[in-house]
């Protein structure tokens, strides 16, 4: 078999990023090998994302790129994944010729098979195919005998929610929940491999299992807490509607979970959040957090936020920065509403204008700015445990990166002997000298002083 290489560009969120790893697996069996430079490849797949027209556009641009490259190479195949390939199936061939293969959320059981076929006749192909019972089909993505220290692994699949503004359901399909066994054997298998720390995947984690009858969240937790030689756990995204006190108590009991939760709030309006049809009020998410805090009082949150979904007014995107202030998030993902195809908002009066959703915006992160740097000089004198990801060799010799359980990053040097090995991957408590607006600045002494 031919060595062949697959370059994939990868847009949108974590689990698009998972996907992308699955790709690789799947593609390995007919000889293609992952590079990093899109001149050198045989196949390129761009896996993409439609949650805002931004990223759409993003996915175009890349793909009118791979028109020249085409020109140069026509032995090339351009596949384009995720979910702007699920939205738009085949009026992506109508608009870019020079594309050869659209395959869809679901459709990556069969991709290796698409692919194969056309290396043979060479005929344009759609799947956006929404099957079901997808979730028993992923594969352990990793390919090579090392991993990052990092990783991500998907629970589940689909969102069942239907947000008003969000094309997710439509592009992603209904719920389905992996099976926990497996879920327990892709950890332990990353874990053998090097990672230390492991981020369960779904667009709503809390209601993993539930359908199916499986365990729910919390027990999967602790289960895969129970993995010997994994450190840390986290998750995304969590909906606060149901943040359960189960939920509240591994929080309690397992020290491996991460003091941080990303709990989008997307706005501090009871008007904006019940058109958004969020489920849960300003009040609901308030309580859901002083319930976390009862059993990890210092535990850092982020959120993501929408400005000017239709209708928003000063005074509600006022309380939504009241929000902000009051919870003290160590993090926000502020966004500008943007209109998506199915989604109901889409149709909704009194849209915001451009220049409102800006100024919103700004305002939004010149607070999260403020608030975050704030935090971050708190930390000046303290000592944090940091999880090693990583080592560059700056001006003053190395410098070590790593993460607190609150997910900031750490940039360090060692003092006090000489690092035999490497630190990537161990937890060392790292004496912070300075916080910076993004980052914090320490100092790891090995004689433990
Ligand atoms: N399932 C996750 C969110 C996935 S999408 C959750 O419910 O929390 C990631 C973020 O994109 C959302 O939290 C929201 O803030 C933002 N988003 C989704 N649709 C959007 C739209 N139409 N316009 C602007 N932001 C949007
Ligand atoms: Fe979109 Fe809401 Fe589902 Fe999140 S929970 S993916 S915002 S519909
Ligand atoms: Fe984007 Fe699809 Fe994820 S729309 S946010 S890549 S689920």
């Amino acid at each position: 078999m031919n060595k062949k290489c697959v370059f994939i560009y990868t847009i949108g969120c974590q689990m698009n990023v998972y996907d992308s790893e699955m790709f690789k697996k799947v593609l390995n069996p007919l000889g293609y090998i992952p590079v990093e430079v899109v001149e050198d490849a045989d196949l390129v797949i761009v896996n993409t994302c439609t949650v805002r027209k931004k990223a759409e556009e993003k996915a175009f641009s890349f793909l009118g790129r791979m028109r020249a490259l085409k020109k140069k190479n026509p032995e090339l195949i351009v596949a384009i994944g995720g979910c702007v390939a699920q939205q738009e199936g085949a009026a992506i061939l109508r608009r870019m010729p020079y594309v050869d293969l659209v395959f869809g959320t679901r459709a990556y059981g069969r991709l290796k098979a698409m692919v194969e076929k056309f290396e043979y006749d060479r005929i344009p192909h759609v799947d956006v195919e929404m099957t079901m019972g997808i979730a028993g089909e992923i594969v352990t993505p990793e390919l090579d005998a090392e991993v990052e220290v990092s990783r991500f692994v998907t629970i589940m699949r689909g969102c069942d929610n239907f947000c008003s503004y969000c094309i997710v359901p439509y592009v992603r399909g209904r719920e389905e929940s992996r099976d926990p066994d497996v879920i327990v054997d892709e950890v332990r298998a990353l874990v053998e491999r090097g990672a230390r720390e492991i981020t369960l995947l779904g667009q709503n984690v809390n209601s993993y299992g539930k359908k199916e009858g499986l365990c729910d969240f919390p027990e999967l937790l602790r289960r895969v807490s129970e993995i010997d030689g994994l450190l840390r756990i986290r998750f995304a995204t969590s909906h606060p509607k149901d943040l359960s006190p189960g939920l509240v108590a591994a929080y309690r009991d397992l020290p491996k979970l991460c003091n941080h939760i990303h709990l989008p709030v997307q706005s501090g309006s009871n008007a904006v959040l019940k058109k958004m049809n969020r489920k849960y009020t300003r009040e609901d998410y308030m309580e859901r957090i002083a319930r976390l805090r009862e059993v990890r009082p210092d535990i850092s949150l982020s959120s993501d936020m929408i400005v000017g979904f239709p209708g928003e007014t000063d005074a509600d995107f006022n309380e939504t920065l009241e929000l902000v202030q009051e919870v003290g998030f160590s993090g926000i993902f502020a966004f500008k509403y943007s209109d998506r195809p199915n989604a109901p908002a889409a149709n909704y009066e009194d849209k915001v204008s451009d220049e409102d959703k800006r100024r919103r915006l700004d305002k939004l992160l010149v607070l999260e700015t403020e608030i975050s740097r704030t935090k971050n000089l708190l930390y000046a004198g303290k000592t944090e445990e940091v999880l090693v990801d990583g080592k560059k060799d700056g001006k003053e010799g190395p410098q070590w990166t790593g993460r607190t359980a609150c997910n900031r990053v750490v940039n360090f040097t060692v003092t006090g002997g000489v690092v035999e090995g490497s630190l990537v991957g161990t937890l060392v408590p790292v004496y912070i000298e300075e916080g910076l607006p993004h980052s914090l600045r320490g100092v790891f002494d090995m004689k433990g002083h």
